[in-house]
């Protein structure tokens, strides 16, 4: 379907839908997908397992030092390790959620992720989702999506994906953690999460996720 190499960036708020759409996009056009929140995840969950203050700035560099992220195909799905171990559950878990925005703020943890993030996209086509894509990662990405749904909509959505993998939570405390993510992926300092001119908005409250795969098909192809 492309024949040049191929550049898209997906970015938007929390739990709207990022990574669903990726993925089917990717499987579509036969491209690689990177999970970029996923990345940022990991470092979270180093920083929980080992103990160590994301506050403190020599202990985010003893750790940034140790941290290896790849990722790779188990079963046909993306899966995340940290230092060689698969932790796709576990960065999916309450915990990692309530200091991932946190950790992701830090200037020293963006700067490491947003190298490898680049690395990736250097031979290949991809599909890369996250919040400072279109803006900083690859500016000049071949397409740029903005995705947005009204946020009592994605606290559901979130609520009903942490069920289906056994992780139990109240929509308050799902809804509360939404924009308490919002707030600090908008607000820091370090490549916010912005919309950017050039990128395609998409509110997807009310379009089921084969609609939505559709329209952005329908953008890519034209
Ligand atoms: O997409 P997600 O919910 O898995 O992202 C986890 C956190 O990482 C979220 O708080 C936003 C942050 N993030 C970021 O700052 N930049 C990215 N490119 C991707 C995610």
């Amino acid at each position: 379907m492309l024949n040049k190499k191929t550049i898209i960036a997906i970015d938007g708020y929390s739990s709207c839908g990022k990574s669903t759409l990726a993925k089917d996009l990717a499987k579509s056009i036969n491209i690689a997908y990177v999970d970029s929140g996923a990345m940022y995840r990991a470092v979270a969950l180093y920083f929980i397992d080992n103990s160590l203050k994301f506050t403190d700035s020599s202990e985010v560099n003893i750790a940034l030092a140790k941290i290896n992220i790849h990722f790779d195909i188990i079963d046909g799905v993306n899966t995340t390790f940290l230092n060689n171990n698969n932790v796709e559950k576990e960065i999916r878990s309450p915990k990692v959620a309530s200091i991932v925005s946190e950790v992701a703020a830090i200037p020293e943890v963006r700067t490491k992720l947003v190298a490898l993030q680049r690395e990736m996209g250097e031979t290949n086509s991809l599909i890369m989702d996250g919040r400072d894509i279109g803006s900083n990662v690859f500016p000049n990405a071949d397409f740029k999506f903005f995705i947005t749904a009204d946020p009592k909509v994605r606290a559901e959505r979130r609520l009903l994906e942490l069920r289906g993998k056994g992780i139990e939570s109240s929509f308050e405390d799902v809804f509360n953690n939404l924009k308490h993510r919002d707030h600090i992926d908008t607000t820091r300092k370090t490549n916010p999460l912005i919309q950017t001119k050039d990128a395609i908005v998409i509110d997807n409250t009310e379009l089921t996720k084969e609609a939505q795969l559709a329209l952005i098909l329908s953008i890519i192809n034209k």
